[in-house]
């Protein structure tokens, strides 16, 4: 019932104020691997434009796949981080000759592919095929570990599973990848790293650290110890 109720207002709340973005547009797993790849290391505001060029150049995973890579790099010029579209163009050339163009639909197959880690292949799996796959990034390290006031050190490789094991029993099954895309949003408003308003968030009643007043002390993350 609890469950139900989360979902329920998570979801209504998605349905009200989620963003327009052009990634939302449609649920084409080319799109959702461009925009996830993008948005690593990237904001939103950013990657918008870039998105649109990129596609217009490359409209699908074929084209992308045959397109010469000092192409690639160039639509990538300003973005930073090139590896990514490296990594891009080499996941794109698997999946035109490993799966005849067809994207594989499951996380695990996804990681398979160059460039794409747990994160990237829940998203895809979750937005692109309605797999109840968690998609698991920064962001939504800080809104889970505030709602349940987690301890566990997201800098430990180790605690990703804990993470993982309890967004699976909360994902909805019906909506996995508005469900994902909902927590981002969240993440990115009432329950951002800065300056966070979680007394308006549309999970507030089921927020643990916002209801002991204790919301700046999540995440937990330690640091590296300098050498
Ligand atoms: N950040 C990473 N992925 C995103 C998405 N699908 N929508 C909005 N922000 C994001």
């Amino acid at each position: 019932a609890k469950v139900t109720a989360f979902r329920r207002a998570l979801l209504g709340w998605y349905d009200q104020e989620k963003r327009d973005l052009p990634w939302r547009r449609d649920h084409d797993p080319y799109h959702i691997l461009l925009s996830e790849t993008m948005l690593q290391q990237t904001q939103v505001a950013t990657v918008i434009p870039y998105y649109e060029h990129f596609l217009q150049l490359f409209p699908t995973v074929q084209a992308l796949a045959q397109a010469p890579e000092d192409q690639v790099m160039k639509a990538w010029e300003g973005l930073g981080y090139y590896s990514r579209a490296r990594h891009l163009q080499q996941a794109a050339k698997q999946v035109v000759q490993d799966y005849g163009g067809q994207f594989p639909r499951t996380a695990a197959e996804l990681r398979q592919l160059s460039g794409i880690g747990p994160y990237t292949a829940g998203a895809i799996a979750s937005i692109a095929f309605n797999q109840p796959e968690p998609a698991i990034d920064g962001n939504a390290f800080r809104v889970f570990s505030r709602l349940f006031k987690i301890d566990a050190d997201i800098a430990k490789p180790q605690t990703r599973q804990l993470f993982d094991q309890l967004i699976r029993q909360l994902i909805d099954p019906k909506r996995p990848g508005d469900f994902n895309q909902a927590i981002m949003d969240l993440g990115s408003s009432y329950m951002r790293a800065k300056d966070p308003d979680p007394a308006h968030s549309p999970l507030a009643a089921f927020d643990q650290s916002y209801l002991s007043d204790t919301v700046m002390d999540y995440p937990v993350k330690s640091k590296k110890k300098p050498k």
